[in-house]
């Protein structure tokens, strides 16, 4: 894993989007796995900038969400693929096309073979080139929560009482509106990916951030597979970095890479 650690959630966006930016310029593959949540939307933020400057563009890329939840009004604000509409989708944007914007289908009647099928049609695709990922508190990636198999192929699950909490602020921070139930990628499908890159930002992603570059691999901390992975690039500023213990060697590494 090559670790960035940054000041704040700002160069931790920088960084990620000069980063994102060479890869999708330079790859003739442009399939891009696209996070939601919060920690990403400040790499949005620079992508549509770059956009408009005209620097870089995803119109001619297919883009792959991680997550969707169950059962959710196909035209609530929250739901992950409106989100992402609303980041990315429009040549005002990112210059995605909502054709090539896919997201797990999670009103499908049977959840189970949308979840299925959506894990082909990547595979159709030709696979990820990058994957973005935010983590949460848990651990999770995707919707991944802890024991779930470190070979887990897209599936449907249900959310932990720690996640419905966190993602509360979404849904007039009641928790009672936050759906019970998503399908999400499964941590098999995210390994896939060619490249990953993981952002965290915030205190309360430390133990998460340290279980995953510090911690054995587990299914207790789902994140902690991406040690596997032969191109992790984890990006984080110092709030979520504070736990780490070899802070000054990963620093020096990044600076050398
Ligand atoms: C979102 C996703 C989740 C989030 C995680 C962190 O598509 O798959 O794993 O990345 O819950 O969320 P934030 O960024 O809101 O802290």
């Amino acid at each position: 894993m090559r670790i960035g650690i940054f000041s704040d959630p700002e160069a931790v966006a920088d960084a990620a989007a000069e980063y994102l930016i060479s890869v999708m310029n330079t790859t003739d593959h442009k399939v891009l796995g696209v996070a939601t949540g919060s920690t990403p939307l400040p790499l949005y933020e620079r992508l549509r900038a770059a956009h408009e400057a005209g620097t870089f563009t995803l119109e001619d890329a297919q883009a792959f969400a991680l997550d969707e939840y169950v059962g959710i009004d196909p035209e609530h604000p929250e739901r992950y693929r409106n989100v992402l509409r609303t980041e990315l989708v429009g040549a005002d944007k990112t210059g995605l096309t909502d054709e090539n914007l896919h997201t797990p289908n999670g009103n499908a009647e049977d959840p189970d073979a949308a979840a299925l099928a959506y894990d082909e049609e990547i595979k159709t695709a030709g696979g990820v080139t990058l994957q973005i990922l935010g983590i949460g508190a848990d651990g999770h990636i995707g919707f991944n929560e802890p024991a779930i198999s470190l070979v887990s192929r897209t599936h449907v699950d249900a959310l932990t009482a720690k996640t419905r909490s966190d993602n509360a602020r979404f849904f007039d921070d009641d928790i009672s509106k936050v759906p019970t139930h998503c399908v999400t990628q499964g941590l098999g499908t995210i390994m896939d990916a060619k490249e990953v890159l993981l952002l965290a930002t915030g205190e309360n992603k430390a133990d998460a951030v340290r279980e995953l570059v510090e911690g054995a691999v587990s299914a207790h901390w789902p994140a902690t597979v991406l040690q596997m992975h032969p191109k992790a690039t984890i990006l984080v500023d110092e709030a979520a970095a504070a736990k780490l213990e070899l802070t000054d060697f990963y620093k020096e590494r990044w600076e050398a890479r």
